[in-house]
């Protein structure tokens, strides 16, 4: 279906992880720094931005809406804000990739428009559900047309009158909560979001950075529609969800010693520390200090023995797209480990419970998918084939797996790792893994 499935990954075992390195930029606060920068008013001027095929879908998707939007330069970018009601009808549909983010935060910042928009993606995209925003969409009056089973494409029609809505969410999701912030932007009064656990903040943040009222008060968001966003310096910290592969490379490779620079550790996002720290993991936070609005530091981590442990369901939404990693981890653990609570994985870019399972077990590991989770007894694993289903975080899970297993493992369907990192190979091969990445049948 995608243009380069034929990209592979081929991991050696053995080897540490070593020295010091920066990951890519945080996508979450990537997409939100164009998303934010195009509906202000002034100049944004981005850097550390993520040069990854998702942000870049937003990116174009503005850029295709009549924005001016300069770079990216080696994570610089300057956006040219248009105001609330700048934004011009786009030529085509607006095709986002394999970015869930893009879509469900657009379809909020879409339908309070003056002209209709056409929402795409890849295979992946197109069967992700899309039913848990166009529903409080509709009921603040949006319309859209999905398809009969709730997904893209995604058909908004503008012209529509937004009212704002007090609406308790079903799912602890980011993206819902910020779909429906950004289309409260456009409506008539109040909108309030209330979530039944805390997840990434960068929205609540980004728009007090801009000086937008937003009230945060125990699990409740609120704003009033028809303010101003004013433009601001936006620096994008390193992406936890990058440097977890690394975190948990490090801990399973004997030997390893490594730090990693310069890491967004927003307490909506450290969940992979709480739990790798519970497993046993040797990871020191140093450097704290807070850039543009977000907590950032440096993470040095070096090898330890891992154990099992029954993973906190509430730390489930604060670590949500690191448990492709942490199954790897688990997998090196001494002992069980067992996920609860997050059917939430099956619905991500791939069913992450299945493939997971899937490609433990062809390793010869203990793994049994739940319908909401996993039960992974440690051991070794052995070398084989690998498919990521076109995910980019099981291609990198799997990927810091062969550190630890007896033969080299093999990694199929690998190119979608540029969706969120790119470089990544350079910077594994770099910290000591040896990997290669080859294109072929
Ligand atoms: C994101 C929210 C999460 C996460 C995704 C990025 C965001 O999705 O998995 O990678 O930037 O808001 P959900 O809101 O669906 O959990």
């Amino acid at each position: 279906m995608h243009a380069n499935n034929s990209l592979r990954f081929r991991v050696q075992p053995g080897g540490s992880l070593l020295g010091r390195i920066r990951v890519a930029g945080d996508k979450s606060i990537s997409h939100r720094s164009i998303m934010l920068g195009a509906i202000a008013e002034g100049v944004t001027r981005i850097s550390g931005f993520l040069e990854g095929e998702d942000s870049l879908a937003t990116l174009n998707a503005f850029r295709a809406m009549g924005v001016d939007i300069e770079g990216p330069d080696n994570g610089r970018v300057v956006v040219h804000g248009v105001g609330l009601h700048g934004l011009k009808a786009p030529a085509a549909a607006l095709d986002l990739g394999n970015s869930g983010t893009s879509m469900r935060l657009l379809s909020g910042l879409l339908c309070g428009q003056d002209f209709d928009v056409e929402l795409v993606g890849d295979a992946s995209l197109m069967s992700r559900p899309m039913r848990r925003v166009t529903e409080p969409l509709a009921a603040m009056g949006a319309q859209i047309v999905t398809t009969e089973k709730g997904t893209a494409p995604l058909r908004i029609r503008g012209g529509q009158t937004l009212k704002g809505i007090d609406y308790v969410m079903p799912v602890a999701s980011a993206q819902v909560k910020s779909c429906l912030l950004l289309a409260g932007l456009y409506a008539e009064g109040r909108t309030c979001v209330t979530e039944p656990a805390p997840t990434r903040d960068h929205t609540e943040r980004m728009l007090s950075g801009m000086g937008y009222t937003v009230e945060v008060d125990q699990g409740r968001i609120c704003l009033e529609g028809g303010g101003v966003l004013q433009a601001c310096d936006i620096d994008v910290p390193g992406d936890i969800s990058s440097a977890a592969f690394f975190l948990v490379g490090a801990s399973i490779a004997p030997g390893s010693d490594l730090v990693i620079e310069h890491v967004g550790v927003n307490p909506t996002r450290t969940g992979v520390l709480d739990i790798l720290r519970l497993m046993g993991a040797n990871i020191e936070i140093f450097n704290r200090r807070e850039v543009g609005g977000e907590p950032v530091a440096d993470l040095r981590v070096r090898s330890a023995r891992l154990r099992g442990i029954d993973i906190p369901v509430e730390l489930v939404p604060l670590a949500i797209d690191e448990f492709p990693v942490l199954f790897v981890a688990a997998a090196c653990a001494e002992g069980r480990t067992v996920l609860t609570g997050a059917e939430e994985l099956r619905v991500k870019e791939s069913d992450r419970i299945q493939v997971m399972a899937d490609g433990l077990q062809a390793l010869g590991i203990q793994a049994r998918a739940t319908p909401d989770g996993m039960i992974i007894d440690g051991g070794v694993a052995d070398g084989g084939v690998v498919d990521s289903r076109g995910d980019h975080r099981i291609a990198m899970s799997f990927a810091m797996a062969a550190v630890r297993a007896r033969s080299a493992i093999e990694i199929q369907d690998c190119a979608n790792v540029n969706t969120s990192f790119p470089g990544f190979v350079e910077l594994a091969a770099g910290a000591g893994l040896t990997i290669v990445a080859e294109v072929g049948e």
